[in-house]
């Protein structure tokens, strides 16, 4: 992992929501505030209103689906204590701008790259650009162990509190470093340490990190291509990776013309047993989510999540079994 991220300041844990809780613990206290996208993932916001801090919701960009980096200075106020960026797909967030909104009002920018680990922005790596950066391995993740985590702390101040976090809030890691002679309960905390099984599980995931993103790039690029006929015909618009960013390619979307088109392509591909998804539900019209919620709209939110289809995607999937996908959402849109 250090080498992938080029850095220290690791911490692995049971899963990235306990890294998001770690992060949680890190920055906020009731109260305060945390600016967040609607369009993700429960726990990037969980963690943090679970320890009494409220989540500003911030639409996204029509582009990557990442958070709005041009909406984000609007919502801070007085008790703004932290922006967390989402890299969707694992397509990085516009962090250079976004941490010229949080830097000088001391605000931490904490990145949610469970999808992201071996994308880069601006070519660093993902999970090196905010102040905290939380990773998920969980299985159905680019590298996995079934379920896991990390979270990277870049002050070392920070990361010697996370490390109490991570340790049922106690400074065991200290007493095992002879820094003290008995460690007791200092911080809050929970059980965090992930199963030393699960993480020689993933040790090996991570020895053939480049060799499983290179599948899944030739499967990104081989939908991208053959999909782009019906971008050009107006049908659907193709995933969009900016200039600077690499992908992690963890993922492959279209993004149908309105929620009928997506739900007709979906079961069109289910009467052929190709299995498609869509998500999230958008966190501010979740139950929860809109009792936490100040009303503002989020327009390109509600619209581009009813718009949204995720095709098959694994290092494992063959060629053919891409044209086959392909060749049938042609046929539903009756194209060559
Ligand atoms: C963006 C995002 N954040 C957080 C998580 C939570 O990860 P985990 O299942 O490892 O807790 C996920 C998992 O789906 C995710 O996609």
């Amino acid at each position: 992992m250090e080498q992938h991220l080029g850095r220290g300041n690791i911490l692995f844990t049971p899963s990235c929501t306990a890294a998001l809780e770690i992060a949680a613990m890190l920055t906020v206290k009731p109260g305060d505030e945390v600016i967040v996208p609607s369009f993700t993932f429960v726990t990037s916001v969980s963690a943090f209103t679970n320890l009494g801090a409220k989540p500003v919701f911030c639409d996204i960009r029509e582009d990557t689906l990442n958070i709005d980096e041009s909406k984000i200075q609007e919502l801070v106020g007085p008790r703004t204590r932290a922006i967390v960026a989402v890299h969707y797909g694992g397509i990085s967030c516009a962090m250079d701008e976004i941490r010229e909104i949080a830097d000088p009002a001391g605000i931490a920018v904490v990145e949610d790259a469970a999808q992201a680990l071996s994308g880069a922005y601006k070519n660093r790596p993902l999970g090196t650009v905010g102040d905290i950066a939380c990773f998920s391995f969980h299985s159905t993740k680019n590298y996995h162990c079934g379920e896991g985590g990390a979270v990277v702390v870049d002050d070392p101040e920070l990361f010697h509190r996370a490390e109490v976090h991570r340790e049922k809030g106690t400074n065991r890691k200290a007493f095992f470093r002879g820094q003290v002679d008995k460690y007791t309960w200092v911080d809050r905390g929970s059980s965090y340490v992930p199963s030393e099984l699960n993480m020689a599980f993933l040790s090996s995931q991570l020895e053939h990190v480049n060799e499983i993103r290179a599948k899944r790039k030739s499967i990104f690029d081989r939908y991208a291509r053959s999909l782009k006929v019906l971008e050009d015909g107006g049908h659907i618009r193709l995933p969009i990776v900016p200039d600077e960013c690499e992908s992690s390619y963890h993922l492959f979307y279209l993004l149908l013309r309105d929620s009928e088109s997506r739900d007709g392509l979906m079961k069109h591909l289910s009467d052929k047993g190709i299995g498609t998804t869509f998500h999230y539900v958008p966190l501010h019209s979740s139950p929860v989510g809109a009792e936490l919620h100040d009303g503002r709209a989020l327009p390109v939110t509600d619209r581009l999540h009813s718009q949204l289809l995720r095709l098959p995607m694994y290092p494992d999937l063959e060629e053919h079994d891409v044209d086959l996908v392909c060749q049938s959402i042609l046929e539903f849109f009756d194209a060559p």
